[in-house]
């Protein structure tokens, strides 16, 4: 396995488990956690055994934003030339699920890495948050636009304009994460989660996660329809076969991803 110096990667049978790890910046995201992440976000991609990811952080940070320290000194055409932050495109660009587990501190760019994936489930002290306007900036990482899509407008202004934190128990209400759990429990739950992820039909998963992110992009015709022929489309598997088959049969369907 690859070895990383600001990440621990393990595969939990066929659940990849991604874990930040720079703990004395509590996992600020600079240029090396994001050159490891897209480096094992691809090796988990192109990995026929494994079949769900799981991005976790401590429990007291899942990330505390981009790393400050960093930007700082940096200027607008060393920030433009570069397209700073465009990296992060490739996380969401993942085809295969994967789980944003969220302990502790999700700020700015953590809150937003946690957002670019397929879905969050927050320990109870999760706190969720885009300070960035108290650095005189904004969100850099899609936090503006995801963040609305989430919770909706007015929260969203809200956070962005004062800094404020949003608590799980809030962020379960608003819509931001699917899920609440004790933080002592959230990596085996969401590992656990992956694991039911990664025993369904490996073509049937890659078409719901197409599908439900497609809700984001689209009208809602045009959505309709690309769910409805992307439904069509599996029925052109074999595994659709062993499906509706083992229905029938009342036994479990084994998949071979074709
Ligand atoms: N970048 C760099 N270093 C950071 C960091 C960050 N985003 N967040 C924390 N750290 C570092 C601190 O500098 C500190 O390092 P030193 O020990 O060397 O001083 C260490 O992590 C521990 O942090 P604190 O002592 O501040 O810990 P705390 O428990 O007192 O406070 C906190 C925790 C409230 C999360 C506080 O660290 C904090 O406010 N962090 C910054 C949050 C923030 O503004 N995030 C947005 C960043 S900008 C961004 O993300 C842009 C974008 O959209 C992509």
């Amino acid at each position: 396995m690859t070895a990383y110096e600001t990440l621990l990667v393990e595969n939990r049978g066929p659940v990849t488990l991604i874990t930040l790890n720079r703990p004395q910046a509590l996992n600020a995201l600079n240029s090396q956690v994001l050159a490891e992440l897209i480096a094992a976000l691809e090796a988990f991609d192109k990995d026929d055994a494994q079949g769900c990811a799981v991005i976790t952080g401590s429990e007291k940070a899942f990330a505390a934003g981009a790393d400050i320290k960093e930007m700082s000194g940096q200027g607008f055409a060393d920030m433009y030339g570069s397209n700073f932050f465009a990296g992060y495109d490739r996380v969401a660009a993942t085809r295969k699920p994967v789980i944003a587990a969220v302990a502790g501190y999700a700020l700015g760019g953590g809150c937003e890495l946690a957002m670019m994936c397929d879905f969050i489930l927050a320990g109870d002290n999760a706190k969720f948050g885009q300070p960035e306007i108290k650095l005189a900036v904004t969100p850099g990482m899609g936090g503006s636009q995801r963040l609305p899509r989430a919770v909706g407008k007015a929260k969203a202004m809200e956070m962005c304009l004062t800094g404020r934190l949003m608590d799980a128990e809030e962020a379960e209400r608003s819509g931001l994460v699917a899920r609440v759990v004790p933080a002592a429990e959230l990596v085996e739950d969401a590992v656990r989660t992956a694991s039911t992820i990664a025993g369904m039909a490996p073509l049937a998963v890659k078409a719901n996660k197409e599908m439900v992110n497609a809700a984001y992009e689209t009208n809602l015709q045009m959505g309709i329809q690309f769910e409805r022929r992307l439904f069509h489309g599996l029925f052109g598997t074999e595994d659709q076969k062993e499906g509706m088959a083992a229905f029938v049969e009342k036994r479990p369907g084994k998949w071979t991803g074709k």
